[in-house]
């Protein structure tokens, strides 16, 4: 496949999640978070994302505020459509709020959210976290009906769930692959078309970042899971900067 020059320069959120889910192995408060956020900062992370879920499996309500004073670059707040969470968006006002779906019995975000058959619900869900400063963003599947519906709800920015893809790279499935990446490359260029910024995410390792960061309409591309691992053999500043190399190349 042959990939057009990419046009924006693509930013790094950093997602340390699972920070929190090795300090809650123990209790207590280490590993920190906000730490972690921190470092993240200074190897050159362009935002910090934690995703607050509602069974508190990882990030408690406690860090959200830490991480908020512990870093200057913006603070993307995952969160499923909810009053609760709603409320502690408000209470807090991160930079900017992504809105996922949540199943108790999962063990990450599996799939996208569901925008375009809620769209009553999740256009009135915004309205007051956009109305206070908030970039609302909302991850999707790399699926048309999907962009669409999120630019009628109200946000800004729709993320695109890049883990089929990763999985297909990972089973080495090509056809399967490019055909997700088609999905993505098309998903991408209608959400710009339509004005809504572009990010994407889950799944993303050394391996198969590139053809994602070659996507010319992302912006943004948010990374946990791998990069907390590699930083269990490499520390988290090198893991950071070598995910960012990975990702210069790929944007060149
Ligand atoms: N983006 C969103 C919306 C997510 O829910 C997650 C996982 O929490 C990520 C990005 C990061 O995925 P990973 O941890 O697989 O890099």
């Amino acid at each position: 496949m042959t990939l057009p020059r990419p046009d924006a320069p693509l930013r790094l959120g950093v997602n340390i999640d699972h920070v929190a889910t090795l300090r809650n192995a123990r209790g207590g408060v280490d590993p920190d978070p906000a730490r972690a956020a921190l470092l993240a900062q200074q190897a050159g992370a362009d935002g910090i994302t934690l995703h607050l879920r509602e069974d508190r499996r990882h990030i408690i309500d406690a860090d959200l505020p830490a991480i908020l004073q512990a870093v200057q670059i913006p603070i993307n707040l995952e969160m499923a459509a909810t009053a609760e969470m709603q409320a502690i968006a408000l209470a807090h006002r991160p930079h900017a709020i992504c809105l996922v779906p949540e199943r108790r019995e999962e063990r990450t975000t599996e799939g996208g959210l569901e925008v375009a058959g809620d769209a009553t619900r999740l256009t009135s869900f915004i309205a007051p976290l956009a109305a206070a400063g908030a970039r609302v963003s909302l991850f999707i599947a790399p699926d048309e009906a999907q962009v669409e519906a999120a630019a009628q709800v109200g946000a800004q920015v729709v993320e695109l769930h890049t883990g089929s893809y990763c999985e297909h790279c990972a089973s080495g499935d090509d056809a399967a692959r490019d055909a997700e990446l088609h999905r993505l490359f098309a998903a991408a260029s209608l959400a710009q078309d339509i004005g809504l910024e572009v990010h994407a995410g889950h799944g993303l390792n050394f391996v198969n970042v590139g053809p994602i960061a070659a996507i010319p309409e992302v912006v943004e591309l948010n990374i946990g899971h791998f990069l907390m691992g590699e930083a269990i053999f490499v520390g988290l500043e090198a893991a950071i900067r070598e995910m960012r190399r990975q990702m210069n190349l790929a944007r060149m």
